[in-house]
This record gives structure tokens, sequence and C-alpha cells, in this order.
């Protein structure tokens, strides 16, 4: 109480202030079971929603508020960006908390790495996402004959079917962060794991400028040509709701999907398909949602306390993440309540940790800095829009990661 009456941030001292961006339908819903747990313990909730899928917008305003002196007192944050923050000194040390519930026993060493720095926890994670997976409309798939696709291949048949047929074969949202988003699992299948690492996280020249990449490309061009006309600007749920009505047959997105077709009334297996995007079934491209606590007087206020704690308790790490379509951060949360595409996200997370093929997502935030995130999107979008060619995309791709090096 002494720490949070220190508080200089307008809200009440037994407030907590919340940045974030989820705003879609599934994400609001799953943001409720956070708010509620929060309600019983007494604690009230500012909310600071800012929109835009990926969080750029989110980090823009958050820059405006930190530099204004006015902090939030937790945001919504993902992998590098969390790691320049607690750079800057700005982040809370989250220790007591983090041994009171034993997070360094639970926590995988994949997100202990963006959630700690120096031995000091800045962060609680509260799940993990991952990009390289495709949902599919199951009546619009079986009343055109198409099984799920595990090649490049069979997708493209797939597609090309659906094209014949007068739906709209892929569901997308022109913004660069989907076309990243979408890259991701289409770099990650053309480059294979070695490949996607290489290029991505190690940022090496001869795997960004190779003929892989530009086979990745060249697969973009094939999806270009096969979303519908009004594609670009369309928010992220917009793209699932043309999957969910059956307006289109497929979208490549963040299993954060999955909570608009829950949200609809939907379920995996009868309504809706998820599968990992064809020639990426061992691979797991991971983002995961975590908030950083900002130091707000010098040590961990009782409602960033209880915020953190709250977070990485077993229940609400299930209730969460059930919702919203993740998996839980903790490694001994069971699946019992999960549906088939969340226990088989559990099961696909733990097989690709163990096997070395679970890899930070380039599109968010995981593979690498802002700046450098940045220079890929720049990119990936000009080519998706016709800017460049497969080839000129390679080259442009190397000079722009060489410049923001
Ligand atoms: C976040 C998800 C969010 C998605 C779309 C991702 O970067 O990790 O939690 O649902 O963006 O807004």
């Amino acid at each position: 109480m002494v720490a949070s009456a220190l508080t200089t941030a307008p809200a009440l001292a037994e407030d907590v202030e919340v940045l974030h961006w989820w705003t879609s339908g599934g994400e609001a819903a799953a943001l409720n079971v956070l708010k509620g747990d929060l309600e019983t313990q007494g604690i009230g909730w500012q909310d600071m929603p800012v929109a835009g899928g990926g969080g750029e917008a989110a980090m823009t305003v958050l820059r405006a508020r930190v530099t204004s002196g006015n902090a939030p007192t937790a945001v919504q944050m993902l992998g590098f960006d969390i790691l320049d923050w607690a750079d800057q000194g700005a982040l809370a040390d989250l220790n007591s908390v983090a041994a009171e519930q034993g997070w360094d026993a639970v926590v995988p060493e994949a997100l202990q790495a963006f959630a700690k720095v120096d031995g000091k926890w800045v962060s609680a994670p509260v799940n993990v996402h991952s990009t390289n997976w495709v949902w599919a409309n199951k009546a619009v798939l079986d009343s055109n004959g198409i099984a799920v696709p595990t090649t490049w291949d069979e997708f493209a048949a797939a597609v090309d079917a659906l094209s014949a047929a007068g739906v709209t074969p892929i569901a997308h949202g022109g913004q660069a962060w989907q076309d990243a988003t979408v890259f991701d699992a289409v770099a990650m299948g053309a480059l294979g794991p070695d490949g996607y690492k290489a290029a991505f996280i190690d940022l090496d020249e001869d795997a960004l400028g190779g003929d892989a990449m530009k086979t990745a490309f060249e697969r973009m061009e094939f999806i270009r040509a096969n979303v519908d006309e009004n594609f670009s600007g369309r928010d992220w749920n917009l793209a699932t709701a043309m999957v969910i009505n059956g307006e289109a047959g497929f979208q490549m997105m963040g299993d954060w999907a999955k909570g608009e077709f829950l949200g609809a009334g939907k379920t995996p297996g009868d309504d809706f398909l998820c599968f990992r995007f064809p020639g990426t079934e061992n691979q797991v491209t991971f983002n995961a949602d975590q908030f950083a606590m900002f130091d707000q007087g010098g040590t961990v206020s009782a409602e960033q306390a209880a915020l953190a704690s709250a977070i990485l308790s077993p229940s609400f790490q299930s209730a969460f993440n059930v919702v919203k379509g993740s998996v839980p951060a903790r490694t001994d949360v069971s699946d019992a309540d999960f549906d088939a595409c969340g226990k088989q996200g559990m099961k696909d997370l733990a097989a690709a940790a163990a096997s070395g093929n679970l890899f930070g997502s380039m599109a968010h935030g995981h593979a690498n800095p802002a700046s450098i995130k940045n220079a890929m999107y720049d990119v990936i979008t000009a080519h998706f829009n016709g800017e460049y060619d497969a080839e000129t995309a390679v080259s442009e791709l190397v000079d722009a990661v060489s410049i923001a090096k």
C-alpha cells in the first residue's frame, strides 16, 4: 500500500490501468476472464485498449505515455519489445511474485528468454500463441471434395479448386502485420526450420537472399492472386468472419483466430478445421503475450503483484487460454478443458520444444527487435502489393535487414 500511495498515475490506488490491443470479440471475451479474476480480489480495471492486431499501434501509444511521464500500470507486450523496455530500466522487478509462485520451474525456457533479464522477472507470461496455422470452413471444404492439405502442392490444388467453384479461396486482411503473419508460415514451409532460423533469427545473408526465400515470395504471389478484391486494410477478425460464414475457404492466421470461431458458437472438427500450414507440421513459430509492469516508484505495487500472480495461476491459465485460442504459458496445466485445436496446440508446442523445432515468430516480435521486424514488414508488404517481383523482393529484404541491423 505504501508503494501504491506513491503512484503518480491518475488511477485509484486499487486500480490497475492496462494497455492492450485485445479489441476483437474473441479477444475481449478472453480479457473479461482476467478482469473478472481481478474484480474478485477487489482490484479495479482501467481499460486502455488500442486497436490494431500485432500491437504496433499500442506500442506507439505506449511510447507517448512513457515520454510524458505517465506510464500505464501494466502493458500487453511481445518478445523483443519487453527486452527493449527492460534494458531502459522501465520495468518493475517481479522476482518476489515469481519466487512465491515458482515461475522458474513451470515457465518454459523459450518464454523465460523474453520475460527475465539479468535474473530479474520483468513480465508475466499469459499464453503461447503460434502463427503457422490454417483455419478452414469444414462445409466449404467438404462440398468441394477437399481434404486437409499436407503439402504446398496440395494446398495450391485446394485453392485452385475453390477458385474454380467461385468461392474466395483465402480470407486475408491487407495490413503489414497480417501479410507478415502469412509470410511466417509460408517462409517456414519454403525454407525449413534451419533456413527459417538462419534467415529470421540469425539474419544470415545467404539464407535471407537464397533460392528458398525466392520460393517463399513466389508462394506469396499465389496467395495474393487468391484473396478477394476487398482485402486491402481489412481487420484480421473480419477475415476470420469470412471463413466462419462460409464466404471463404481458408485463413492463415495465429491461433487467436480460434477465439472468433468459438465466439460465433462454432466447434472445431464439426464447423471448422485447424491444421498446421502445409509443410510445417513439425514446427511451431510462437509468440507469447505477456504483461510487463511499468516501474511506478521503485518497487512493484500491490496491484501489479496481484495482477501478475492472477495471470500465472494455473486455473486462470486454463480458463483464459481456452477462450483466447492460445495455450498456457505454464507447462503443468492440464489440457482437459481445451478443445481439439487447443489440445493439438499444447501437444505441438511440447513436441517442437523437445525436438528443437520451436522458433520465435518473425511477424510477432519474437525473432528480432522492432527495427529489423519493421524493415522486413516493409519488403513483405510492398511485394504483396505488387511493388516488386519475387527476385527483387529477395534482394530488397537482404538490403533492408543490413541497413536496419
Ligand atoms: C497477439 C494476440 C492478438 C493478435 C491479434 C498478436 O500479436 O499476440 O494476442 O490476439 O496479435 O490482435
